[in-house]
């Protein structure tokens, strides 16, 4: 339930002025609670259930922008429910308020970055295929490719009947038979990842995405998520 709070506060909130000037605001006459003018101070409200006017406009709360990354565990599943009972990433992040959705999806078993936000218009414009933002990924895979066989992903190839763009590679390290590779792609088609490498004989057998842009998980444990800023916000895009 929502809890009353003071109407210069609400006014705030909703981003129609300052607290001083919201106060202003008040005084002068311009604000109406359920009809009627409120010229004093002192008054609260509830919102969503007063009905708060400014200018004969009503004036709603305005859910304050929140931006996080995520480290994504495996087993925790990227949909908003899921009716196997599978925990969800949205449990991960224990802040109250705001109604929080991942941008986009990683598998089941997939780790690494995830962007959490109650931005729609961010969310949108990070996955919009015209962006083209780059997503890293650091894949263990079956064997070790060699370099013919990796040149046909950073060609571009032939995905379920779809060219995917070229991507870039590079090999990590070796580890016993397999190696460890780096992958950053733009595109980002279901399962895309394991897809591609499945595709040059090389199965995936273990997956992180370790940055969108050039905004990395860097040292965040796995489970952990630290809250974005204007400045990592522009590094997704870069
Ligand atoms: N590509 C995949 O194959 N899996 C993911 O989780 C993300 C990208």
């Amino acid at each position: 339930m929502t809890l009353p709070i003071r109407l210069q506060k609400y006014l705030a909130q909703c981003g129609l002025a300052s607290r001083r000037k919201a106060e202003e605001m008040i005084t002068t006459g311009l604000i109406s609670v359920d009809g009627k003018v409120v010229t004093e101070m002192g008054v609260s409200i509830t919102p969503g259930v007063n009905h708060v006017k400014y200018a004969g406009k009503e004036v709603n709360a305005k859910e304050k922008l929140v931006y996080y990354l995520l480290n994504k565990p495996k087993g925790y599943v990227t949909t908003l429910s899921d009716p196997q009972g599978r925990p969800i990433v949205t449990s991960l992040i224990k802040e109250g308020g705001a109604r929080l959705f991942p941008v986009g999806r990683l598998d089941l078993d997939t780790e690494g970055a995830l962007i959490m936000t109650n931005d729609g218009e961010l969310a949108q414009k990070i996955q919009h295929p015209s962006n083209e933002t780059n997503k890293t990924y650091e894949a263990l895979v079956r064997g070790c490719p060699g370099k013919e066989r990796l040149s046909l992903l950073e060609k571009g190839i032939d995905l379920e009947g779809k060219m995917t763009a070229p991507a870039l590679i590079a090999v990590l390290s070796s580890k016993g038979k397999n190696c460890l590779l780096k992958m950053t792609i733009h595109e980002g088609r279901k399962r895309q990842v394991k897809k591609m490498f499945s595709l040059i004989g090389h199965p995936v057998l273990h997956l992180k995405r370790t940055a969108y842009g050039t905004l990395t998980i860097g040292s965040l444990p796995i489970g952990s998520y630290r809250q974005l800023n204007s400045a990592d916000l522009k590094k997704i895009f870069l």
